[in-house]
Parts: C-alpha cells; structure tokens; sequence
C-alpha cells in the first residue's frame, strides 16, 4: 500500500495528481502538502500540511508524521519566472529538490520529480531529440531540471533511493492554470478563445514545442512509479510527449470548434529566446520501451475535450 507526500499539491500538476492518486489508493494515503492551504479540492479532500520545500526539518517532520512511503515533489518556479528571478529559482528548485531528496533518503521512500523539455538547449539536436542527448540548457530553469536530474540519479546510484522522473513537455488542462512557463500560451489560447473569440500570442508562429493533455501526464506519472524497476534502464528522467505543434496549428485546430477564433501576436523575446532554444519534438522510445508508455489525446482530442470542459465556465454558446 502507498503512503504518498506531494509537495507543491496545489500547482498545476499536483491539483490534479492529489485527486487521481486518491481515487487510486485512497484519500487518506495521499498527504497533500503546498506553501499555503486554499479551498480547492486537492486541499480540502484529505490531509494537507503546509510545507514550504526550503525547511526539511519541516518536510522531514510532516514525512515521518504521516509515515511515507513514497514522495512526490512538484514544488518549482516555471521557466519564464525562473529567468526572471534567478537566485530564488535556484534556491527553492534546487534547495526544495535536496530536501525532498534527504527526507526520501531518510524514510526510504520511493521518490518522483518531474523534469521537462527545457532540460536541453540550443545545441541539442531539435528534431525528435534522443532520450541520451546532449544537455546544455542557456535558462536558469533548464539548468535546475539538469542539475535535478544528476541529483536524482545520485541519489539512487550512491544511497539506492528508488529515484524516478519523467522529461514533460507543455501540459495542457482545463482545471489549474500554469504560471510562468514558456509553454503556457497552449494553455490561455482555449481560455480565451472561449471568453473573447480572440488570443494574442507571445510565441511567435511556426516555433515548435512538445506539449501533453494533463490525463495524459498524470497517467505517464501512475504507469512509472508502478513499473518494474528491473526493466529501467534510464531513471531520471524519461522523455515523454504526445504531440508537438506551432501556434498556428493550435489555432486551426480551435477554428474547428470556433471558425471566428483569431489568432494574432506580439512576441515576448524572453519566452520567444527560451522557446528557440528547446527542442521542436523529442523522442519518447526509452519510455515506450522500458515502462509501457502511451497516450491518448492527440492535437484533435484534446481541443475538443478542452472546449467542452471549458465551455460551461464561461457560459457562451459557440458553434461545434
Ligand atoms: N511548461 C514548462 C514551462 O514552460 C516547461 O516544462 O516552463
């Protein structure tokens, strides 16, 4: 039986996973922890501690309070927040990732982070980019998902911490907004599609980047840390992606649902430079191949369920 702590349980990931790993072993069993406690579900359906990832003692007392047995931590600054503030990026990714790195340690729990796309940079190969690569990242993000990597790597290969990660691209959901990531535009283009018929855009057109719908991710999340460890031959992290667009392409495929959407720009050359510099698609084989991955939303499906998720939050009647 699993006995999970999730750090950053109130994030974009972690709203959804919390709920999703409660259904699957129970709400008790999912200890929901984040900076501070809202009314959302993931808060009010089980336990929740606040825990702010930089005090281990604090992490290390909620941990052993709860008695774990596998940590989950999501708590991290996004890319384009990251840039723009560096120092405290470094200090809550990193300095959060070796706390929940040292409480696994302690309580020999199971351990999940994710990585993502902006792990690799601009000399990395762009198309279909290998699992084993080269990774020399130019954003303060990129540099954190790598160094986070190594960590958790190290963890397992010199403490034998069960230390496993997944390389996300853009996630894409209808429940909690991201903020501050380069890749959040896949996001607010269906929002305000929906609200004003129109998007301003602040990737530019024809720049390409991964993307997955979150049941996708959560899925991809469950499948790893159930999989045979005797089957891994990479740890952290694995690329995994379910489709790779451009904004154009996003909008074509809103215009199918809502043929008035306009799609207009004015590029940010801070997210714009860290867009160019990730790759246009990555390759997702190793995970096919050591654990099974798959998905299921295509560009397609996934606006179509986005719409029709979205569609009652605004009240508006729009052609489909
Ligand atoms: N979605 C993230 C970002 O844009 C990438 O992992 O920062």
């Amino acid at each position: 039986m699993k006995r999970i702590l999730i750090t950053g349980a109130l994030g974009q990931i972690g709203s959804e996973l919390t709920l999703k790993l409660r259904d699957i072993y129970g709400a008790d069993n999912v200890i929901a922890t984040d900076i501070k406690k809202n009314d959302s579900e993931a808060a009010q359906s089980g336990p929740f501690e606040v825990v702010d990832v930089t005090d281990l003692k604090r992490m290390g007392e909620v941990a052993q309070k709860y008695q774990v047995d596998t940590i989950m931590h999501l708590a991290a600054l996004l890319s384009a927040t990251a840039e723009a503030k560096p120092v405290f990026a470094w200090n809550l990714n990193m300095g959060g990732l070796l706390n929940a790195l040292e409480t696994a340690k302690e309580l020999k729990a199971q351990f999940f982070t994710p990585s993502s796309i902006g792990a690799f940079g601009p000399t990395t190969p762009k198309d279909q980019t290998p699992q084993d690569t080269i990774m020399r990242p130019t954003t303060m993000y990129g540099v954190n998902k790598v160094a986070g990597e190594l960590l958790a790597d190290y963890y397992y290969h010199k403490y034998g911490v069960d230390t496993r990660g997944l390389r996300f691209p853009g996630l894409i959901s209808y429940v909690a907004l991201p903020g501050g990531g380069t890749t959040d535009y896949a996001v607010e283009i269906y929002y305000e599609a929906l609200k004003n018929g129109r998007y301003t855009c602040y990737i530019d057109k024809g720049t390409y980047m991964d993307m997955m719908y979150m049941p996708d991710a959560l899925n991809a999340i469950v499948d790893l840390m159930e999989a045979d460890p005797s089957k891994l031959i990479h740890r952290n992290s694995f690329n995994v992606t379910a489709m790779s667009f451009d904004p154009e392409e996003i909008a074509a495929s809103i215009k199918k649902h809502i043929p008035g959407f306009k799609l207009m720009y004015d590029v940010d050359p801070v997210r714009q430079q860290i867009a160019e510099s990730w790759p246009n698609s990555i390759d997702a084989t190793a995970a096919k191949e050591e654990w099974g991955f798959t998905f299921e939303y295509d560009l397609d499906k996934m606006t179509k369920d986005m719409i029709e998720k979205l569609k009652p939050k605004f009240q508006m009647k729009i052609s489909s």
